[in-house]
């Protein structure tokens, strides 16, 4: 790590003394009820500006159907339930997430997509969906989450168990920029502030190596600029099959 952005990484980590402090006594949970209305607001945005990437990835599901049968989707990670209006017609969902205060978002989400039928709401990690049976799901969907989950491999090897054989792991992540640019410089910087902004979200990991280590028979990623702000341009964005 070159000295500047060690310097400059220190100062930040020095400006979020009380942030590390509020986290170390435990007054950082409450921010875990704040933070769905945050996710709403910005995955307006965020869809607004995605909405054909979104449209093109999620294109495919249909393809992973079980011989013409509704498509079985479990979203991890599903924070807002932004992804569902992407769903093809019919679906059947089952989302999971960490963070019990979405609930209020996502139900207004499955509202507006009656498209879909909806299995049910599953508190839980991605890195342990015990209660998601072996083999059960055609499509399994990230968006925006493997960048904050604590154990990728963990949660990759979980995405492969709830997998059946033939059905596929859709992905849309930020990820780090590449070494010779700015965006991977500032990425590193304020990474000590992003962390708490995003609800423990880092911006400079390589996701994508976890991807390609996780033991699925065909990798499709594309690596992509997205038109958003610099730390959370770079993507990687596709689906990998079981
Ligand atoms: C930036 S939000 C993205 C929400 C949604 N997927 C989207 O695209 O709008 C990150 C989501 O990951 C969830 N999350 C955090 N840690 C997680 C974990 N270990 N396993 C699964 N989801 C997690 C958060 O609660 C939050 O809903």
């Amino acid at each position: 790590m070159s000295f500047p952005r060690k310097f400059c990484t220190f100062v930040v980590n020095v400006l979020c003394l009380p942030l590390h402090l509020m986290k170390a006594v435990g007054l950082y949970e409450y921010y875990k009820r704040v933070f769905p209305f945050c996710v709403y607001r910005i995955s307006i945005t965020y869809n607004k500006k995605m909405h054909d990437k979104k449209k093109e990835l999620f294109h495919s599901v249909p393809e992973f159907s079980d011989s013409g049968k509704p498509v079985k989707i479990l979203e991890i990670g599903c924070g807002s339930g932004t992804n569902f209006e992407f769903y093809p017609s019919g679906s059947r969902v089952t989302c999971c997430d960490p963070n019990p205060h979405f609930r209020k978002f996502l139900k207004k989400s499955m509202e507006q997509n009656d498209h879909l039928s909806y299995d049910s709401f599953v508190v839980s990690s991605g890195e342990d969906m015990s209660s998601v049976g072996d083999e059960c799901v055609d499509v399994v969907v990230c968006t925006l989450v493997l960048c904050t989950v604590r154990d990728i491999t963990q949660t990759l090897r979980e995405v492969h168990r709830v997998l059946r054989k033939g059905g596929a792991f859709f992905f849309m992540e930020h990820v780090v920029a590449d070494p010779s640019t700015w965006s991977h410089f500032f990425q590193h910087v304020l990474q000590p502030l992003w962390y708490y902004f995003g609800d423990g979200c880092e911006v400079t990991r390589e996701t994508w190596k976890y991807l390609e280590a996780a033991g699925f028979s065909e990798l499709q990623l594309r690596h992509i600029e997205t038109p958003l702000m610099f730390a959370i341009k770079p993507h990687i964005v596709g689906y990998a099959v079981k």
